[in-house]
């Protein structure tokens, strides 16, 4: 099976936890955008979705399902989103669509995250994938130098030779380098940085369920 069918079988196989009559969390990326193709067929049984990007809003509302603020709803049931790297613990790294922030907000107001990847994405420590983190653009050489300090190399960002600028109008760093043992500590460390927008460790808004696409079928993991 190729990745891609990995990332639509697991996109498929979330709709279990989608509770017809409600609002449904929305992350972002490539194995979201499988979840939110197959979200379609639900269409008339959900009241709409949450959504963490711009991408994701814009592909949901061209399916029909009605997109709310987050502002607009209190509490989720469910949050469904992908992952750069994912721990056994349910410790994730994200970010590398560069909406870790909003997803962060919306996994934060959710009850349960669930979390769909295909299989490369299980680690068993995390760091290996560059780690994202949002930085208002001021701070950025200043928190360059606080990764270096602790081992790590971060650079800025670029999309067509320029930083990328994110939905809320930042930069994002990506740090290479670091091997994150402890990710509560870690998180709560460098999210202390001024500057520092989110950083895309989501240990404290953990997976509590991970459906993991492999090639004998989707292998469901608790937390
Ligand atoms: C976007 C994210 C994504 O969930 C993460 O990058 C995984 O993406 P994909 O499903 O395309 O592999 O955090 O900011």
């Amino acid at each position: 099976m190729t990745q891609d069918e990995l990332k639509a079988l697991v996109g498929q196989a979330a709709l279990q936890y989608v509770t017809p009559g409600e609002i449904v969390g929305v992350g972002t990326g490539s194995t979201v955008n499988k979840f939110i193709d197959a979200l379609a067929s639900m269409r008339e049984q959900i009241r709409g979705a949450v959504s963490s990007s711009e991408a994701s809003t814009a592909r949901l509302k061209s399916l029909g399902i009605p997109v709310f603020e987050a502002n607009a709803v209190e509490e989720l049931s469910v949050y469904i989103d992908g992952a750069d790297e994912i721990d056994a613990r349910g410790f994730m790294v994200k970010g590398g669509g560069a909406a870790l922030t909003r997803e962060k907000i919306v996994a934060a107001q959710s009850r349960r995250f669930v979390c769909i990847a295909d299989e490369s994405k299980l680690v068993q420590a995390l760091g290996a994938f560059p780690l994202p983190v949002e930085v208002i653009p001021m701070a950025a050489a200043r928190l360059m130098r606080q990764f270096a300090a602790l081992g790590g190399v971060a650079k800025i960002r670029l999309k067509d030779g320029i930083p990328l600028v994110t939905d809320n109008g930042q930069h994002i760093l990506d740090v290479t380098g670091l091997r994150i043992t402890e990710p509560l500590a870690f998180e709560s460390q460098v999210n202390q940085w001024p500057g520092v927008v989110t950083v895309g460790v989501f240990a404290h808004q953990k997976a509590h369920v991970c459906l993991l696409g492999t090639p004998n079928g989707v292998k469901t993991l608790n937390f």
